[in-house]
């Protein structure tokens, strides 16, 4: 039985079109989901909407529709992003599904049962836009006397009944957690931030209102709507089929190796979702990753400074992989990022046409005139041919070190040390010049290449996949060989095999042309 992996996106707010941060987010677990799969394990990949809460609520009533039938719409603008991007999720949870209200309302009762809850009263601020409560000091004021939280919300005064959640309880549990497994929340300079946020002191937090109706009914007391965070939390159990946790997906999947976050939510994944999964008796997640965010041109992304990038414009504009490809090489992942024109651009036709694209053009095109079409026949290796091939073979490892951190930009950039080699190689060899002197010798480094590509076109499948599959088509590769236990000299094309006409992959981006 091979190895499970679980991999969730956050669930998005209804309230909003897709922008480049959804794609972003789920883009790169699906770079991880794709990896894993392909390395043998059986991997389940969650994404889906999060649709309650006073804010799509808000949004619902400002566009005149009733809150099921908005969220009905706006859900499915997130479903053809992902078919949009390529994203090979097995599920898409929505926090309005019958699954979901069954599976957080036994949440909900495991909490009482434990007696982790309990009702008082809240008096305090709340920010609708993050849906988080903030504390005085945490607020700063405008000119014009309003309180806004450190996100740059602006926060409301609530004063209700409320259901707490004992978290005061859970300090020293949660940091013990984060120091036995220091993984637990990476990249590490989010981890240090998260450990003093929690040695700082945390209070009882409020998880319930009553002053809405969109959401979850709290079992036995329906005049309170569960905290839309807890709510959306929950989502990673439910599309494993909790409430039962003892057979079925929950035990095989269960708990997560990674929730991929931004680094604007990481304090709910990685403090509030461990206290209420202990709390509850169920086990924390291995991990929790939060990324960085995207700027535009230098500029904060925002709707009302009108620079939000869409990613279907993207896509048309520059091209699915190449975008797949910008995004995850571009910026050491966890760290935050720009995107511009220019950047895209120099990724596009340096890292892709010149290196990759032109590698496997060259070659593929060399053996079509020179070669009958066929994968060549090779004679003994050169030192030479040994030392691309080994660097060719020694990838996956390199490479999936990388992957089980979450290092996206440093497994790409691996990858291409060799497409940088191999094209040193080329140059070196010049095979157009030995096709009369020794034609033999011609076969062996065209074969030498071939083979190359077939290694790299394996391992950039998670990243580009349509490219690497066009390339793998190119090869001859039948679509069972293309899984990584085909990595590796045993399963070396076989001299003689026939190749299709070759076809250019990765092309350049043409300014003219866009600009029209
Ligand atoms: N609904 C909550 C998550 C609940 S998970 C149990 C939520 N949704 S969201 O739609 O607002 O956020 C979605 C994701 O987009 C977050 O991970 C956030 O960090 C990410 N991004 C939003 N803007 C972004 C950028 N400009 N750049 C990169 N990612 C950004 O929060």
């Amino acid at each position: 039985m091979s190895e499970s992996y679980y991999i969730t996106t956050p669930i998005y707010y209804v309230n909003d079109v897709p922008h480049i941060g959804h794609a972003y987010t789920t883009l790169a677990c699906d770079a991880l989901a794709r990896f894993k799969r392909l390395d043998g394990f059986d991997v389940k990949f969650l994404t889906g909407t999060d649709e309650h809460g006073q804010k799509v609520e808000k949004s619902a009533a400002a566009a005149g529709i009733d809150p099921q039938a908005f969220t009905d719409q706006v859900s499915q603008n997130f479903r053809d992003l992902a078919r949009a991007m390529n994203f090979t999720n097995d599920d898409f949870i929505r926090t309005t599904e019958k699954r979901h209200h069954v599976s957080v309302q036994a949440l909900w009762d495991r909490l009482v049962a434990a007696d982790e809850i309990y009702l008082g009263s809240y008096a305090g601020w709340y920010a609708v836009r993050d849906e988080a409560f903030y504390t005085e000091g945490e607020l700063t004021k405008t000119e014009a006397g309003k309180r806004i939280a450190p996100s740059g919300a602006e926060v409301e005064w609530v004063e209700e009944p409320s259901y707490f959640f004992r978290l005061s309880a859970w300090q020293d549990r949660l940091l013990e957690l984060y120091e036995k497994h220091p993984g637990f929340i990476l990249p590490k300079s989010r981890y240090n931030e998260v450990a003093s946020f929690v040695k700082g002191g945390l209070q009882d937090l409020s998880v319930s209102r009553c002053s809405f109706k969109w959401g979850v009914p709290v079992p036995g007391d329906d005049r309170h709507i569960m905290y839309v965070w807890l709510d959306a939390l929950a989502n990673y159990i439910t599309a494993i089929g909790h409430p039962e946790t003892e057979t079925g997906e929950y035990a095989t999947y269960w708990p997560a190796d990674v929730h991929m976050v931004g680094k604007d939510i990481l304090r709910f994944h990685a403090v509030y979702w461990p206290a209420f999964l202990m709390a509850a008796g169920l086990e924390p997640p291995k991990r929790v990753f939060a990324h960085g965010w995207w700027t535009n041109e230098g500029q904060k992304i925002s709707k009302s400074l009108g620079n939000v990038i869409d990613p279907f414009w993207l896509i048309e504009k520059y091209g699915l992989d190449q975008v797949r490809y910008f995004l995850l090489r571009e910026v050491p992942f966890g760290k935050d990022g720009d995107f511009s024109h220019a950047s895209m651009v120099h990724r596009m036709n340096g890292d892709l046409a010149n290196d990759f694209g032109n590698l496997a053009q060259r070659v593929l095109s060399m053996i079509a005139k020179n070669c009958n079409g066929c994968v060549p026949l090779h004679g003994d290796f050169t030192d030479e041919d040994n030392q691309l091939l080994g660097a060719a073979h020694g990838l996956l490892v390199k490479v999936g070190e990388s992957m089980d951190v979450q290092a996206f930009h440093e497994a790409l950039e691996t990858i291409w040390t060799v497409i940088r080699a191999a094209n040193v190689y080329v140059d070196r060899q010049a095979p157009w010049k030995l096709k009369k002197e020794n034609p033999e010798r011609m076969g062996t480094v065209l074969y030498v290449l071939a083979e190359t590509v077939r290694h790299l076109a394996l391992l950039t499948q998670p990243f580009m996949p349509q490219s690497s599959e066009r390339m793998l088509d190119q090869l001859s590769v039948s679509p069972e060989h293309r899984a990584f236990s085909f990595f590796g000299p045993e399963h070396a094309l076989v001299p003689g095999t026939g190749l299709p006409k070759p076809q250019g992959v990765l092309p350049r981006y043409v300014e003219a042309e866009a600009e029209e």
